[in-house]
């Protein structure tokens, strides 16, 4: 089957911190599980390198706004490998097939009837990139920047984007155009219901942006072009049949350009919706929300020099649910890198040295997974403690698929340590070290073999959140020669 991911563009006005990350490893994940089945998937992710947040951007650095793109552009990318992104495509928007489709795009809005010359007055936040209303602000400032919006009034060319109501209306409630969670898309209904602004799709003042089709004085709102990457990308890349997308993952700050601008677009121009936007939640950093004059940034490059792009990404998502707002801090991911190695990497290390230590042949054919319930009591018969599920019956009973599918990440991830911690317990509990006091290799082959495929299993399950360590560890108990997989870092 085929599936089409997509992470936000991110504007290239700075280097990618630990938020940008946040969303795109979560695209990564999805995307290997999907892989992982045998879908055909394809991952898009990039850059947003238009507007006047970039423009003002590349003048404080003294360069041109494309020469300070395409410095940052390639950081974003260089981080994303590093964080063992495998995305399928880097889309920019300052590449020229784009930025054709989009004044192409426009320009059908426009012959459809969907676009008026209007003057405009409004209070703009450049660093969102979008006008406010008075009733908006908190204490006349941007609610997320905290900076006091400038007044703007021009000629601008306006989307009719309160024409779209009830046809958006339909597709969100008849869910054939989904949003998550539940509770985001409720707030995006009501919001709807309570009426639609038409949308300002031209900006005179900014230079910086795709000349608007017809107009040369102005350019294209900086948000529609970025907005269109998702469908340009599948003409640039020549892949008529992804669209439409099926999931369009974000943070909830840009939900409502991706669940009620989006889509009115695409239904303007008769094009098919995408299936589901899914907006995630905002994490603070140690209580705080992550600012350069806080002083408070993660870079995730650090992140993952230090514990391994892995580490990272379990951190990540093993720490509050995904959908939720939460709060993560260098040391809590310090944390799970302890965990982890107490759990998983203690574990891997025990069994396989046990293997060797005690000859133990694993032989494939005939190990745990073909015990059936008979020989699981067989098992039990022989004194052996608790007779832990089976790698299959295991991987069954955690349903870790299920969760992955329903953006479950933290309850995934919990399941599998949780199997982890039980396969401690149980090597504790039978203690082979005590059996081969008295020679009962077979007692102990069974507790080894079981524990070993189970890790099996949790090497497959662990892969879309950790595909290196899930390599490394496959890698182990194949050729039975332990090493450690989170090693202690030496401060
Ligand atoms: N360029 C637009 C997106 C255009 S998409 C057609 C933009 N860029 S951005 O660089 O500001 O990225 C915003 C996104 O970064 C959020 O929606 C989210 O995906 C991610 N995050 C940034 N900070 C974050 C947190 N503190 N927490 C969670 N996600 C964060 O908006």
């Amino acid at each position: 089957m085929k599936k089409y991911i997509t992470t936000p563009i991110y504007y290239v006005n700075d280097v990618p911190h630990i938020g940008h990350a946040y969303t795109t490893i979560a695209a990564d994940v999805l995307a290997r599980y999907y892989k992982g089945k045998g879908d055909d998937v394809f991952f898009l992710t990039g850059t947003d390198e238009h507007g006047a947040k970039i423009a003002e951007a590349a003048k404080k650095a003294g360069m041109t706004p494309k020469e300070f793109a395409d410095e940052l552009a390639p950081k974003f990318a260089d981080t994303w490998q590093k964080l063992n992104i495998d995305y399928s495509e880097f889309f920019r928007t300052t590449n020229p097939e784009h930025e054709k489709l989009v004044a192409d795009f426009v320009k059908n809005l426009q012959d459809k009837g969907f676009v008026e010359k209007r003057s405009y007055e409004g209070l703009y936040c450049v660093a969102c990139e979008r006008y406010y209303k008075e009733s908006e602000l908190i204490e006349g400032k941007c609610p997320d920047h905290k900076t006091e919006p400038i007044k703007q009034s021009e000629e601008n060319y306006f989307f009719l984007l309160s024409k779209l109501s009830d046809k958006l209306l339909e597709k969100i409630e008849s869910g054939q155009f989904q949003i998550g969670p539940d509770s985001r898309k409720n707030e995006v209904i009501s919001k709807v219901k309570s009426g639609l602004e038409d949308v300002s799709i031209s900006r005179a003042a900014v230079e910086w942006g795709i000349p608007y089709p017809g107009d040369e004085a102005q350019t294209i709102y900086v948000w529609i072009d970025a907005l269109l990457n998702y469908y340009t990308a599948t003409k640039i890349y020549d892949k008529p049949d992804l669209w439409p997308a099926d999931l369009h993952l974000m943070a909830k700050d840009i939900l409502w350009f991706h669940a009620v601008i989006w889509p009115a677009m695409l239904i303007a121009l008769e094009l098919p919706l995408p299936k589901k936007v899914f907006a995630h939640g905002f994490f603070t950093i140690n209580g705080a929300k992550m600012s350069k004059s806080v002083g408070n940034v993660i870079d995730p490059n650090e992140m993952a020099e230090i514990y391994g792009a892995d580490v990272l990404r379990y951190a990540l998502f093993r720490e509050f649910p995904f959908g939720e707002d939460g709060d993560i801090s260098k040391e809590k991911i310090a944390g799970h890198y302890t965990d982890l190695a107490n759990t998983l990497g203690n574990l891997v290390q025990r069994t396989i040295s046990m293997i060797i230590k005690y000859e133990i042949d694993i032989d494939e054919s005939t190990s745990s997974r073909s015990l059936t319930s008979n020989n699981i009591s067989k098992g039990l018969d022989t004194g052996i403690v608790r007779a832990l599920p089976t790698g299959r019956q295991a991987k069954r009973e955690l349903d870790v698929d299920k969760e992955i599918e329903n953006l479950q990440f933290n309850k995934a991830l919990e399941k599998v340590m949780t199997l982890a911690a039980e396969q401690n317990q149980y090597i504790n509990e039978n203690a082979p070290w005590e059996l081969a006091k008295t020679n009962q290799s077979e007692k102990i082959a069974k507790v080894l073999d079981k524990v070993f495929f189970n890790l099996k299993n949790i090497s497959e399950m662990i892969e879309p959140f950790m595909p290196e360590i899930s390599e490394k560890m496959k890698k182990q108990l194949e050729t039975l020669a332990p090493k450690p997989l989170f090693p202690k870092i030496e401060n």
